[in-house]
């Protein structure tokens, strides 16, 4: 693909038509009234993000401008490529999510089934992001050691999972390859200063990459978390940034009526708090989406989902994501979205042109049922059904909106990726909560830590062993 300006026409729009009480009727629609009574909070919000950008407090926003971290990375990954065939990240949440859904969407389904020849010499991926011992075991049954490289990616340097996973695999190699030959299949992101990972790069020398300070987990994809795993498999990850460079010139637009992030915030604020719309379904029609629509599942929920106001105050907000995949889901999903509560907004995300065109043969031409098809395409089909389920939707007075991509590229992802970034830590803004933490989530992993009896945490090992015993009675 060619520069910025031959990219332009390929920017993602967003239709929100149906979400408004002209579509939709005054009792689950938006209106403009309401949109322009929350012009001061927009405005604070904005102003808010503008200065801590420029205090440098919100690094996440500054990732699309990285032209050294790409050099180093496509210099890195040509190594690689000469010596290994296999990928594999350990991580987990917002440190495996990002490089799950760039594969997804934009290298083949079946990338790691094509031999390294079809793959151009790219690598193949393999995201560990779970411990489930089976799983990990067939994993490593798979894998060659001497053809695989391991990225192992943790922010904090301490998720148990991901460390559980590093020793294993150390192991693992270690009894494989001789000790000297191990430290160059790791590579280690983490933070550059902090955590045990930290201190296992500056003992054993592994070659490392820094996530910046400042980035959490789900705010990471654009950083070396998913830009070095992307870039192994082949994808462009130039086009990945220019696509989110893109999308943050939209989105530092202050009027909400020019800003889809803005605007995608504020409706699904008003929808939740005005309109009792408290679950958020992203429903792509691609295959190849699917796994947006599980990293956005991610950052819409630890972001979001709070106790506590900034103030202090218990607020216990989040409305709650669901993903659902089109045309798949609609003979699951949508029974419940058509005539269940009034409880949901639908997102879809919709691309213009697949990188396919399928043809349906005209055959039974005397079966109605069946003739139909036929002389059309695949592409009809998908696009047809997508439309239909939009309409009926608002038919049935149900808001909706469209994420609309020309083709799913690394430009387009680049700019759908940040654009979700920039709508979560401004509807963050609008709630009044800090979405960059997650002490939900901690206070999990600190009992973990006293199950298994970390030094330190002996205090939370107590809670669990004074804690009641469950009463039999309630297991049959
Ligand atoms: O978004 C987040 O902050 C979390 O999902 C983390 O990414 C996840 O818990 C893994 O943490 P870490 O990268 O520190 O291992």
């Amino acid at each position: 693909m060619g520069g910025k300006e031959s990219t332009k026409n390929q920017r993602i729009t967003f239709d929100f038509n149906n979400m408004m009480a002209e579509a939709i009727g005054e009792e689950h629609g938006i209106t403009e009234s309401m949109i322009e009574d929350l012009s001061e909070e927009i405005s604070r919000v904005d102003q808010e993000l503008k200065q801590k950008r420029e205090e440098g407090k919100l690094p996440f926003f500054d990732l699309p401008y990285q032209d050294e971290l790409l050099k180093e990375i496509h210099d890195f990954v040509t190594q690689l490529k000469s010596r290994f065939d296999n990928f594999v990240v350990l991580g987990i949440g917002g440190s495996a999510l990002g490089a799950i859904a760039l594969k997804r969407a934009l290298t083949s389904p079946f990338h790691n089934l094509l031999s390294k020849q079809e793959r151009e010499g790219n690598l193949r991926l393999f995201v560990a992001d779970n411990i489930d011992p089976d799983g990990f075991k067939a994993l490593l049954r798979l894998l060659n050691p001497k053809e695989t490289v391991c990225n192992v990616i943790s922010k904090s340097g301490e998720t148990a999972e991901t460390m559980s996973q590093f020793l294993i695999m150390k192991e693992w190699f270690e009894e494989k390859l001789n000790r000297e030959e191990v430290k160059h299949h790791f590579i280690i992101t983490t933070d550059k200063q902090t955590g045990n990972l930290r201190k296992i790069v500056n003992q054993e020398g592994y070659r490392d990459f820094i996530i910046p300070s400042g980035v959490g987990g789900r705010f990471s994809v654009l950083t070396p978390v998913g830009l070095l795993p992307a870039a192994a498999i082949g994808i462009d990850i130039t086009q990945l940034l220019a696509g989110a460079e893109l999308m943050d010139e939209v989105c530092q637009k202050s009027n909400v009526w020019e800003n889809p992030a803005y605007m995608n915030g504020v409706l699904h604020y008003l929808s939740d708090l005005k309109k009792g719309k408290r679950i958020s379904v992203m429903m792509p029609y691609a295959d190849g989406l699917k796994d947006v629509a599980d990293w956005y599942r991610q950052l819409w929920a630890e972001s979001l989902g709070k106790k506590y106001s900034l103030t202090g105050e218990v607020v216990r907000i989040g409305p709650t994501p669901l993903k659902a995949l089109g045309v798949t889901d609609q003979h699951s999903q949508l029974q419940l979205y058509v005539e269940g509560p009034y409880d949901k907004v639908i997102t879809f995300l919709v691309v213009e042109k697949y990188q396919e065109k399928i043809n349906i043969p005209k055959l039974y031409p005397e079966m109605d049922g069946v003739g139909y098809l036929g002389g059309h395409t695949l592409n009809e089909l998908i696009s047809a059904e997508q439309m239909a389920t939009e309409l009926t939707l608002t038919k049935n007075k149900r808001p909706n909106c469209k994420i609309t991509l020309n083709n799913i590229s690394p430009f387009t992802v680049g700019q759908l990726l940040y654009m979700f970034e920039v709508q979560t830590a401004f509807t963050g803004g609008l709630y009044r909560i800090n979405p960059f933490d997650q002490p939900g989530v901690e206070e999990g992993k600190q009992y973990a830590c006293g199950i298994l009896g970390r030094k330190g945490y002996e205090k939370k090992r107590k809670e669990i062993e004074e804690m009641p015993s469950k009463n039999p009675k309630y297991v049959i």
